[in-house]
């Protein structure tokens, strides 16, 4: 079978990348799997008490992992006081002292390695693969904006008539909301608040209600790295009730989002209608990603690219392949390798090394999935579902695919390991990059053909922000795949990439006669 995941297993089934860095990593990682975790409220670097939680760990619920916190509207609104008096403090503090403290952040992140990829798996449920990746790209977060920054936001001459000296320069904007999902509780946690406070922002900063701990833990690096106390406001909890106070708030100038759709528009409403300033939405939302295959393609490289694309990660992830677009004559070849390779498919609790796909995050999304392959099953046009070992206590939901007769057909993303696969004739390749468009979502999309026109006419064609040929289509690397979308997928700028800074900063000129 062709090697799931980029990587080949061995005769246990385990990831070789997994077990290469095993040796490094098992004496490390293992005893963080014990320990127990709290995250509460902190402003102004005190740490305040609130409504209290357990976390359970999505792949065993008997298992209490730690605790979480969660705060007041009161805290909310004493956060914004704070970090609104904080403000030109840490707008005047030099880009270079900012960036260092993000530079400092990649180096612990790096030394705490195997204690936050432990948090990944047990409050996450993350896989050992996605748990190193996810330590990686924070990593990579911190310094490549730190490199922005030290590279954009300094002031810029421009030319003009002569006895006039004109400067560009940015500044930070104020108090800004970062409010962060659960499928990458550290990467896009820290690629939000590294952005806006190296920009000149103070930050308060709302981690996703299932992943409170491990962005606490994070929190505590921050301020090892030496931000201060007061530069950065925490405060885990409900998105509804806390959301709703920060986006009215009139100090608040702008929310960073990664989330679903429908919240990004929530969001969007309360900003436009609250007093204040105009604020600014960076929102980075959902996708129904599909995948074009054309009959030039490589069967086997195609199946390793969408199985991995559709269930790493057991499908959370907003880049993820929802819908494998077949040309009709090489369907039932590609169809017969799927499922060979989904009886692949290691499933199960993720701190262990076998394993390659994990829960799902909590009981309200495995019943959300769950309904739709009902639904899906009952008309008959399953393709192949991965085995469930038995005595499971978890969120599983088995990866599952479906034939289905178009993307039209699905009415909302499914946020899991669900494919759905369509038969195209070629005749009509550009009917399915407009049915792909007429979703209104532009995240990724995946090319598989050797002819090379094909896979510029579906550049022209597609309004996508992450186009992917003859490759998988998951995984963007910061700096090398900025990573974001348009239309219901969000507002842009992309995540690693060289505007996201600039877009958390207020761009200034001074013009002075000399
Ligand atoms: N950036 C992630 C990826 O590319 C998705 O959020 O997979």
């Amino acid at each position: 079978p062709p090697a799931l995941f980029g990587n080949r297993k061995n005769s246990q089934g385990i990831n070789m990348n997994i077990q290469n860095q095993w040796n490094d990593l098992a004496s490390a990682y293992q005893p963080f799997l014990e320990r127990q975790w709290q995250a509460a409220p902190v402003i102004s670097g005190q740490r305040l008490a609130g409504t209290p939680s357990d976390v359970r760990c999505p792949y065993d619920l008997n298992k209490v992992v730690g605790q979480a916190q969660f705060a007041s509207a009161e805290q909310a609104r004493q956060a914004v006081d704070r970090l609104a008096a904080y403000w030109p403090t840490w707008n005047a503090t030099p880009v270079e002292a900012r960036a260092a403290v993000l530079e400092r952040l990649g180096d612990l992140l790096e030394q705490h390695r195997a204690e936050l990829m432990a948090l990944c798996t047990v409050e996450a449920g993350k896989s050992l693969q996605d748990g190193i990746d996810e330590v990686r790209e924070a990593v990579d977060f911190c310094r490549y904006y730190a490199q922005q920054a030290r590279q954009k936001l300094g002031r810029e001459e421009l030319k003009g008539p002569t006895g006039e000296r004109n400067e560009l320069f940015h500044e930070g904007r104020g108090v800004f909301v970062c409010v962060s999902p659960w499928n990458f509780p550290l990467a896009i946690y820290l690629g939000q608040i590294t952005a806006a406070l190296v920009a000149g922002n103070t930050v308060l900063a709302k981690p996703a209600e299932q992943t409170s701990l491990i962005a606490a833990r994070a929190l505590e690096l921050m301020f090892e790295a030496g931000l201060p106390k007061e530069a950065i406001a925490f405060l885990p909890g409900d998105g509804a009730t806390l959301g709703g106070l920060f986006c009215r708030d009139p100090r608040v100038v702008g929310v960073c989002f990664t989330g679903s759709t429908d919240t990004a528009r929530i969001i969007n409403r309360q900003l436009a209608e609250k007093e204040g300033p105009i604020a600014t939405l960076i929102a980075e939302t959902g996708g129904q990603n599909a995948m074009i295959v054309d009959s030039t393609a490589l069967p086997e490289q195609v199946i390793k690219d969408a199985v991995g694309s559709a269930f790493t990660s057991a499908g959370q992830r907003c880049s993820a392949l929802r819908v494998l677009y077949v040309q009709r004559d090489i369907a039932d070849r590609v169809i017969e390798l799927l499922k060979g390779a989904m009886a692949e498919l290691n499933v199960g609790p993720t701190h262990l090394r076998e394993n390659d796909i994990g829960p799902v995050i909590d009981q309200e999304a495995r019943e959300g999935l769950l309904a739709h392959i009902q639904q899906l099953k009952s008309e008959g046009r399953l393709i192949a579902e991965a085995t469930l070992p038995a005595g499971l206590n978890g969120h599983f939901v088995a990866p599952v695919a479906f034939e289905i007769d178009g993307i039209n057909q699905l009415k909302k993303e499914q946020f899991g390991p669900v494919l759905h696969v369509v038969r195209y004739d070629a005749a009509d390749l550009e009917k399915v990059v407009a049915a792909i468009n007429g979703t209104g979502y532009g995240l990724t999309l995946g090319v598989h053909s050797r002819n090379e026109e094909t896979a510029e006419r579906i550049e022209q064609l597609a309004r996508v922000g992450n186009l992917y040929v003859n490759r998988n289509q998951i995984g963007a690397v910061v700096g090398v795949q900025p990573f974001g979308g348009c239309g219901l997928s969000g507002t842009g700028p992309k995540a690693g990439g060289p505007s996201y800074v600039l877009r958390f900063a207020n761009e200034r000129t001074t013009s002075t006669n000399t």
